[in-house]
């Protein structure tokens, strides 16, 4: 058990580095968090109108939960990794350097998936993609991939990382509340829409 407690720790404090304020903020930006949706995450780096930026952002989010699920693999084995991908996600959600007010965790889920199951990746890749392709909206693409990932998971036959993105899904889900009013009321800003 100290073992499982110390991989959701570690996985928390990789999580918990706020890469899209750290680049914006090193750019000479200022905080992302006055405009667009104030949402910490790539898609509100993107309405500065710095697209390299927004790609690191994505980049770094993502890869700081597939380190934390490949060194505690390394280290503890499979349970531990799944408990430190936990980790990162919560991490970036609620990070206690913001006062606990983060991002929505779509690029860290998309770094946890990476060190868990890679192949599923695609999954989200094309569903988000297509998505955003269609309609236009970073949200909406990212609501659909949380419903894809988890039902691949179960068809591709790893249950247990399933149910854990089952979790992730939901509280992800949750945290688009607000996007989720603005897609109802045709309000919600689309990709490549200013900030
Ligand atoms: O990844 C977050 C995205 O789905 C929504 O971001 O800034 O439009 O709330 P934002």
């Amino acid at each position: 058990a100290p073992m499982m407690l110390g991989s959701l720790l570690f996985g928390y404090l990789c999580g918990s580095i706020p890469f899209g304020l750290i680049l914006t903020r090193m750019a000479g930006l200022g905080d992302v968090r006055k405009i667009g949706s104030g949402n910490i995450g790539a898609t509100n780096v993107l309405r500065t109108g710095n697209k390299k930026l927004a790609a690191a952002t994505l980049l770094a989010d993502a890869l700081k939960g597939t380190v934390a699920v490949l060194v505690a693999r390394q280290v503890l084995g499979m349970e531990a990794a799944l408990i430190a991908g936990l980790g990162a996600f919560l991490g970036h959600l609620y990070p206690v350097w913001l006062k606990f007010k983060g991002g929505k965790g779509v690029a860290t889920y998309l770094g946890v998936l990476l060190g868990l199951a890679p192949l599923i990746v695609l999954v989200f890749a094309a569903v988000w993609l297509g998505m955003a392709k269609l309609f236009r909206y970073s949200s909406l693409a990212a609501l659909a991939a949380a419903v894809a990932v988890p039902v691949a998971l179960y068809l591709y036959g790893r249950p247990e990382v399933g149910s854990l993105f089952v979790v992730m899904s939901l509280i992800t889900i949750l945290k688009h509340h607000e996007n989720i009013r603005r897609l109802i009321s045709g309000t919600e800003s689309r990709i490549g829409d200013k900030g």
